[in-house]
């Protein structure tokens, strides 16, 4: 199959991986339960965080071993936040926080309206320092975008300057608006789906990803 034209930027990531397979095939089965489903989104994003994370800065520290002292390298936990789209990007915070325990935690409050698919804002709480930290922006499903741009902005607005965005399942469409409104955002995804159905679902996708999450529904 041809290679869509997304994967030519250098700011898209797809991480693929044989673990990352194995937990989005079972994530995405119907039969899987509210637990497995969360234990699950929370290991993904552990994996996509990994990639998303390899260009940390590092600084230099002094280790005393059993030896001898030495210097090693470690990463600033202050250097970076976590911004969960509400509500099903909550199911992300854990698996990030497993790698970066440090990383302070902001909200942003959208859903999709059921009728237009429009993102509809109702919250934003990000850390007082926000503008200096690199802000990793988690969202499972990425569909239309609206919802990840819209938030993305509204992060912008309030100073952020290095955002990446991870999600685990990504529509084309989505991917190309969010290449187009942020050329300089980063995006990390585990699977690019096929399309959108006509109510902007994911395709095949693993449905409504906070119901399964929460068991809404
Ligand atoms: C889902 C998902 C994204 C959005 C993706 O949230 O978690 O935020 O839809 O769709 P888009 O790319 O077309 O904007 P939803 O609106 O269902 O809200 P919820 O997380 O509160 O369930
Ligand atoms: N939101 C979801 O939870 N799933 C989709 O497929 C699209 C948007």
């Amino acid at each position: 199959m041809e290679k869509l034209e997304f994967y030519n930027n250098p700011r898209f990531h797809h991480v693929q991986h044989p673990l990352i397979e194995h937990k989005l095939a079972i994530l995405r089965d119907e039969n899987t339960k509210t637990k497995q489903f969360a234990e699950l989104a929370e290991e993904i994003a552990m994996l996509l965080t990994y990639e998303a994370t390899k260009d940390l800065p590092l600084e230099d520290v002094l280790v005393k071993t059993p030896l001898e002292e030495t210097t090693c390298h470690m990463v600033s936990g202050r250097a970076v936040g976590i911004v969960p789209i509400l509500r099903a990007g909550l199911g992300m915070v854990s698996g990030v926080q497993k790698l970066i325990p440090n990383a302070k935690v902001g909200h942003i409050g959208l859903y999709r309206d059921e009728t237009t698919h429009q993102p509809v804002e109702y919250y934003c709480k990000l850390p007082a320092d926000a503008e200096s930290r690199i802000l990793l922006v988690v969202d499972p499903m990425l569909a239309t975008g609206g919802s990840a741009s819209d938030a993305i902005t509204m992060i912008k607005k309030r100073g952020a300057k290095q955002i990446k965005l991870c999600c685990l399942v990504s529509a084309p469409e989505g991917i190309r608006r969010i290449l187009n409104d942020h050329p300089d955002v980063d995006l990390y995804v585990a699977a690019v789906d096929r399309q959108l159905n006509e109510n902007c679902y994911i395709m095949p996708g693993l449905g409504d990803a906070g119901d399964r999450l929460f068991g809404t529904k």
